[in-house]
């Protein structure tokens, strides 16, 4: 069966360092044979939560909101893989992918049951900053990625990057992002990179 993979970028650059690793990780799923889709969060209309509650009972809807939101549930429904990339800005997630994280909380029922059930899932963040330097808040983030029941089984964290032009010279972290990737549609057990 062809699998299907999305990535979810959380940065406003278009191909920057969040972008491309993205790309590259889309690239190890589709040499598997995936059927791959990049959706870039900043170019979409998405509201912050309203804290309605309205999700809590709907085990077949995920928002009251119809915007660009409602793209975004379908796609993570239709995927069997998904890719989580954000830029660290001020120490945190970009606020585009803050508004559509807030918003996943669709996804879940009041008991904290998932509407869909699990989704491999693979994170990126890309720093400015040396290796380490926000671990605790990209564990934290990958915790909440795993309590809307998203299988984080693989953290890439993309260091020191500033100039997009540059990382394409990192092999080995182009190496990680497209291994990722193939573990994505490879159903089997994987290790973090
Ligand atoms: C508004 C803003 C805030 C940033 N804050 C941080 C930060 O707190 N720590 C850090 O290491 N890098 C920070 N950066 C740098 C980016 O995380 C880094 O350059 C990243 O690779 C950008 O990803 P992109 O090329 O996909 O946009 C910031 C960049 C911007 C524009």
């Amino acid at each position: 069966m062809v699998k299907r993979v999305t990535a979810f970028c959380g940065s406003p650059r278009t191909a920057g360092n969040t972008e491309t690793l993205l790309r590259i990780m889309l690239d190890g799923a589709k040499s598997k044979g995936a059927s791959i889709q990049f959706r870039k969060i900043n170019t979409m209309s998405i509201r912050g939560c309203q804290a309605c509650e309205w999700c809590n009972d709907k085990s077949a809807e995920f928002c009251i909101q119809q915007d660009d939101m409602q793209t975004l549930y379908q796609d993570i429904r239709d995927s069997d893989a998904v890719i989580f990339g954000t830029p660290i800005y001020m120490w945190q997630m970009t606020g585009q992918m803050k508004v559509m994280l807030d918003r996943l909380y669709g996804l879940i029922l009041q008991n904290f049951d998932s509407k869909i059930g699990p989704r491999k899932t693979a994170m990126l963040f890309t720093q400015a900053a040396s290796e380490g330097s926000f671990q605790a808040y990209i564990d934290s983030t990958v915790d909440v990625f795993r309590f809307l029941k998203f299988d984080v089984q693989n953290t890439l964290v993309a260091a020191d990057t500033e100039d997009p032009e540059k990382i394409k010279e990192n092999k080995d972290l182009m190496e990680k992002a497209f291994s990722i990737g193939l573990s994505l549609v490879d159903f089997g057990n994987s290790d973090d990179v």
